[in-house]
């Protein structure tokens, strides 16, 4: 069995969270597609060229403790405005999404351009001072230092790029599902996402 669940949104969204969480219910496997564009985005900080670190990404750099952070999002948002970044980039995704026993991929342009013949699209939202507040807390449970302020730019810095860029931009398919977790909690968010995954799942009509 094949069936794909893509879940788009913008940053801090609640997208990785719910989608580990869908796969684990679900027993799918999951790809946070943003892990990609970070690998790319940290090995150009080490001096490499965009387009060779995506031709000549290896299952390590996925493992590097160092990616999730300000930094690195930015120059991860830098490398997927370049076409031949996100080229290097698309059979892999495509083949995880078509693994047999079904698989959930979360990141900005899998209901539109990845897959877009996925079964079940979702584009989850929140305002920009929610997801802001989010990371924030995030970030500063695992120590970093930082300031809602500078989460808050970062934020807005990133989602700007990722929708203006002229390849793959950020945006909803035409038929997914948008989910605003402005006012829910992960518990709440979640259940509204299973609640859409139930509805295509084969034999539920
Ligand atoms: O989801 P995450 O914040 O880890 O993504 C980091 C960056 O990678 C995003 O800001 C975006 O520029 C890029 N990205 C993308 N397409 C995806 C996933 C992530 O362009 N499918």
């Amino acid at each position: 069995m094949t069936f794909t669940v893509a879940i788009d949104g913008p940053a801090a969204a609640g997208k990785g969270t719910i989608s580990k969480a869908v796969a684990a219910h679900f027993g799918f496997a999951h790809l946070d597609t943003g892990l990609l564009y970070r690998a790319v985005g940290r090995r150009t900080l080490d001096g490499e060229a965009a387009e060779v670190a995506a031709r000549t990404l290896r299952p390590e750099d996925l493992e590097r403790d160092d990616l999730r952070t300000a930094e690195v999002a930015q120059a991860a948002s830098k490398v997927a405005a370049i076409p031949e970044v996100r080229a290097a980039l698309v059979d892999f995704q495509r083949a995880f999404a078509r693994r047999a026993g079904g698989a959930v991929l979360d990141g900005r342009d899998i209901g539109t351009v990845i897959c877009p013949e996925a079964e079940v699209k979702l584009f989850v939202t929140a305002s920009a001072e929610v997801r802001a507040e989010r990371r924030y807390l995030e970030l500063t449970a695992k120590g970093h230092v930082t300031t809602l302020d500078a989460v808050l730019a970062d934020v807005r810095e990133r989602d700007a790029r990722d929708a203006d860029r002229a390849t793959a931009p950020m945006k909803p398919a035409e038929d997914a599902v948008l989910l605003d977790t402005s006012a829910m909690d992960i518990p709440a968010a979640l259940a509204a996402a299973i609640a859409q995954i139930e509805r295509k799942r084969p034999g539920r009509g």
